[in-house]
């Protein structure tokens, strides 16, 4: 029919011969693919034949940035999820069922922590908090129904470093697999697979992209039932777009750099903050007297993360002030940027936790987490004298 816009869609064949191939990966944002027989189609979604048919199941680009995940993660299999949280998802509904038991950190990031608990509970699926620096703690709360333990690499705000090695082993001495949410290291720092996990999660939006411009997340592992986590990522409508795909394909080739940047900045901005009046306390595995530094060292190769978190004296109006003065660090509760931001945990990432809940885990009013950028140190020392000024 003339007029119609099958008409103005320039087929393949219709197209240029072409001896060259592009450089960079071009996008695909089609939600279906054609198909050229009854028995192709069927083959292909079944997972006989590689190609593809429906985007929620698989497209070219989340291909291309699972493929280097796989790579920078050594894993054998992984998928990109709408957000860090749908790669937690497609975890907890591919692996665990009512009647499981699953021990949780009570360092986590505060969604997670409301995802694993309040969620899972709706679930039927029981939990146990535990301190993931007390190892005794987590021997003494396995149960036979445990079947899954979840720790972050580096904790959420308070950068405790978790001991990924005897984790692992605790949780296979029980039957259990362990999954870590490596956000906060990257695969730069850590590769928690070869440290014996089983599952490995990353929030794409943060470093990985390092832009700020991308949701995303990553779920990797080198187990053999990996069909059962793409199932759940297709069934439960977990998948990604190609744009945020391919736009975080381009973030990831300048990881290294930008997360061998942004350590430098934090070891520098943690040594100087120490020496700062008007705060009370720095967290940085990198420092000397942070209570993990030994095991930081030792399971990180000499870098410590991206991410220095501080507390001020005078609680929230402190804080308050200090953020309306140090407007060059942009406010803002998220990470992983090229530039530096500041985020307050009590009032974003942990206001879904109780007082009691926040007290415990030594978030106050006064608690400030910096997400260190690419840029020169002295632009950072400025801003954040500009802020310390006013308490
Ligand atoms: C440690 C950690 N894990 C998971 C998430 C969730 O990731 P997303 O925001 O991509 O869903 C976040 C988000 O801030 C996080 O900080």
């Amino acid at each position: 029919m003339h007029g119609h816009p099958e008409d103005q869609c320039p087929q393949p064949d219709a197209m240029p011969v072409t001896l060259t191939r592009p450089l960079a990966m071009p996008i695909y944002p089609t939600s279906v693919w054609q198909c050229d027989s009854l028995e192709q189609a069927e083959q292909m979604l079944e997972g006989n034949v590689a190609g593809y048919v429906y985007q929620r199941d698989a497209h070219p680009n989340a291909a291309a940035l699972a493929s280097k995940c796989c790579q920078l993660h050594g894993a054998q299999h992984a998928v990109i999820t709408s957000s860090g949280m749908a790669a937690l998802s497609a975890a907890v509904l591919s692996r665990l069922k009512a009647g499981d038991h699953v021990l949780v950190s009570r360092e986590l990031y505060g969604r997670s922590l409301q995802l694993l608990t309040e969620q899972c509970s709706r679930l039927g699926i029981d939990h146990t908090l535990f301190d993931p620096c007390q190892l005794e703690s987590v021997a003494a709360s396995c149960r036979s129904e445990t079947r899954l333990i979840v720790v972050e690499t580096i904790s959420n705000p308070r950068l405790k470093v978790a001991n990924l090695t005897s984790l692992a082993k605790l949780a296979h001495e029980h039957g259990a697999q362990l999954l870590v949410d490596n956000t906060f290291a990257s695969p730069v720092l850590c590769r928690p697979l070869e440290l014996g996990a089983d599952l490995v999660m990353e929030s794409v939006s943060k470093m990985m992209n390092g832009h700020s411009d991308v949701m995303l997340g990553l779920l990797c592992s080198n187990q053999s039932n990996w069909q059962d986590v793409t199932a759940a990522v297709s069934i439960w409508g977990l998948a990604s777009g190609p744009f945020d795909c391919w736009l975080a394909a381009r973030g990831l080739a300048t990881l290294p750099l930008r997360i061998a940047r942004a350590c430098e900045s934090a070891m520098h901005i943690s040594q100087w903050l120490n020496h700062q009046a008007g705060i009370e306390q720095v967290d940085y595995p990198g420092l000397e007297n942070h209570p993990q530094h030994t095991l930081a060292k030792q399971q990180f190769h000499g870098q410590f993360g991206t991410v220095v978190t501080f507390h001020l004296k005078g609680g929230r109006a402190a804080a308050e002030r200090f953020i309306q003065s140090t407007q060059a660090l942009p406010f803002c509760p998220s990470l992983g940027e090229t530039i530096t931001t500041l985020s307050h945990p009590e009032s974003t990432s942990h206001r879904g936790l109780s007082g009691v809940q926040r007290e415990v885990l030594g978030i106050g009013g006064g608690t400030i987490r910096l997400s260190l950028g690419i840029e020169s140190t002295q632009h950072i020392t400025d801003s954040l004298t500009a802020g310390l000024k006013t308490l």
